[in-house]
């Protein structure tokens, strides 16, 4: 028998710390949420991708009133992406949230579902999908969303 342990390895940094590209994508991010639909929560998350062709695509919350019907910011931007166009690769993807519309202080982070979303996008491309939690308060940053879900499903 052998105790084994996982490490997960991750940065938090102030806003201005992040490059300026990384910069741009929390600011597409805090736009994004603004075209959530969320009247039942009032919490509106807004996701953005960094494509390895430079484009940046968005997506945010999307409510129902049959409540299990609704969906994650992160899982529309990911599935959006991986069927429009599924041979890129996504550099990077930042979060923000709004809460009763203003920026929440701490940063969000990614449900369990969408966690294992990531970790699925994660293992399908070469490159490490670096991400990018934002709040008024500072960011955090996975270099890899895989690292979110270590004991993600897989078949
Ligand atoms: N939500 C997201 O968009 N992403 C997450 O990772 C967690 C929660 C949404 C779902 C729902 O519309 C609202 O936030 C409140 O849970």
């Amino acid at each position: 028998m052998e105790t084994k342990n996982i490490v997960t390895e991750y940065l938090r940094c102030t806003e201005g710390e992040l490059s300026p590209q990384e910069q741009e994508l929390v600011k597409a991010a805090r736009k994004a949420c603004d075209s959530a639909y969320a009247p039942y929560s009032r919490y509106q998350v807004g996701a953005a991708a960094l494509l390895d062709d430079g484009r940046i695509l968005t997506g945010s919350n999307q409510e129902s009133p049959v409540f299990p019907s609704g969906l994650c910011a992160e899982r529309v931007l990911l599935y959006q992406i991986k069927a429009a166009c599924p041979d890129r690769e996504i550099l990077a993807v930042a979060l923000a949230a709004k809460s009763a519309g203003k920026l929440v202080k701490n940063e969000v982070r990614p449900c369990g579902a969408c966690a294992q979303v990531f970790a699925d996008a994660a293992a399908r491309q070469q490159r490490p999908l670096r991400l990018i939690l934002s709040g008024t308060q500072g960011c955090t940053v996975l270099e890899n969303a895989g690292a979110l879900l270590p004991f993600a499903f897989e078949m």
